[in-house]
């Protein structure tokens, strides 16, 4: 009988980190779950165990500390291979109407999560699967990464960082049986996203966001973007002259509440 599949995910003690440790919970995998709230993340693997799990795993630590997700992400290869990587953990900060800069701590901290935290867990991961010719990677990116937005100057500028980076990823690394797959939600509803007050057009579950993640990464789809609609639009969008879609946004109203997350060091 196959062994069942490996997949290590940050963030999985709340929103799509979680829905996503459920979905693949209910096929009997082997789960390595990341966070940094040890009872929220308690919680996920008790649920994924009754979900049936084969086991589950956690690690509290913070994806911006290299060492330590060096030693997790290691760790949890030397036990058993990894077949999946889900680069999940995040959080955003904005701008509130009116408010013309972000807090440059804010934003410090936030790129310190958004995008030296996804190249933390990844980095440690690329060699061994590259070795055993086998594995997937997936990078939670957003639609604020395709075409930037002026609510969120710096999340859009760290999540276009990520794209940027899984898209080199994968063809670097695909000839090595390695496949790369970067993930494009629009509105999913998490405790992130009822933070920010707007109109969140094709907002759906993370139940739902977390099987088409799964569906894709099945698939080996290079993007896996949902709701197509609005990838279609923010592609479009990033193809017309700046300033009309400048203007266009800007009818908006939108509030991005500043994260609270400070540097640690
Ligand atoms: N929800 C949306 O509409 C939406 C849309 C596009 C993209 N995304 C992306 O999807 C990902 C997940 O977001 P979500 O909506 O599920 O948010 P969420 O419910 O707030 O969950 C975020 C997860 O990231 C973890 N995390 C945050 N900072 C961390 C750190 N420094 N170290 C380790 N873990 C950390 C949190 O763990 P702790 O709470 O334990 O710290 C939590 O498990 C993010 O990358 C986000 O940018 C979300």
């Amino acid at each position: 009988m196959a062994e069942p599949v490996r997949v290590f995910i940050t963030g999985a003690s709340s929103g799509i980190g979680r829905a996503l440790a459920m979905a693949y919970a209910r096929e009997g995998a082997s789960l390595v779950l990341l966070g940094r709230d040890a009872e929220r993340l308690e919680a996920s693997a008790r649920a994924c165990l009754e979900a049936g799990a084969e086991n589950a795993e956690t690690h509290v630590a913070d994806v911006r500390d290299r060492e330590a997700m060096a030693r997790v992400v290691q760790a949890a290869f030397g036990e058993r291979p990894i077949d999946i990587l889900v680069a999940n953990a995040g959080v955003a900060t904005g701008l509130m109407r009116g408010q013309l800069l972000e807090t440059p701590d804010a934003v410090r901290a936030m790129l310190k999560i958004n995008v030296d935290g996804v190249f933390n867990t990844v980095e440690p991961v690329i060699l061994p699967m590259c070795a055993r010719k086998s594995g997937r990677i997936a990078i939670v990116g957003s639609m604020a990464g395709v075409r930037s937005l002026p609510y969120s100057p710096s999340y859009c500028a760290a999540k276009a960082a990520t794209h940027m980076w899984a898209d080199s990823l994968r063809g670097g690394l695909a000839p090595h049986g390695v496949s790369v797959s970067l993930i494009v939600p629009g509105f999913v509803k998490t405790p992130m996203s009822a933070r920010t007050r707007s109109w969140q057009p094709g907002a759906m579950s993370d139940e739902r966001a977390a099987l088409i993640i799964k569906r894709g990464l099945e698939r080996r789809r290079p993007v896996i973007a949902f709701p197509l609609f609005m990838y279609a639009a923010m592609r479009f969008f990033a193809l017309l002259p700046p300033a009309v879609v400048d203007g266009v946004m800007r009818r908006f109203h939108v509030d991005v509440p500043e994260t609270p997350e400070r540097e640690t060091s």
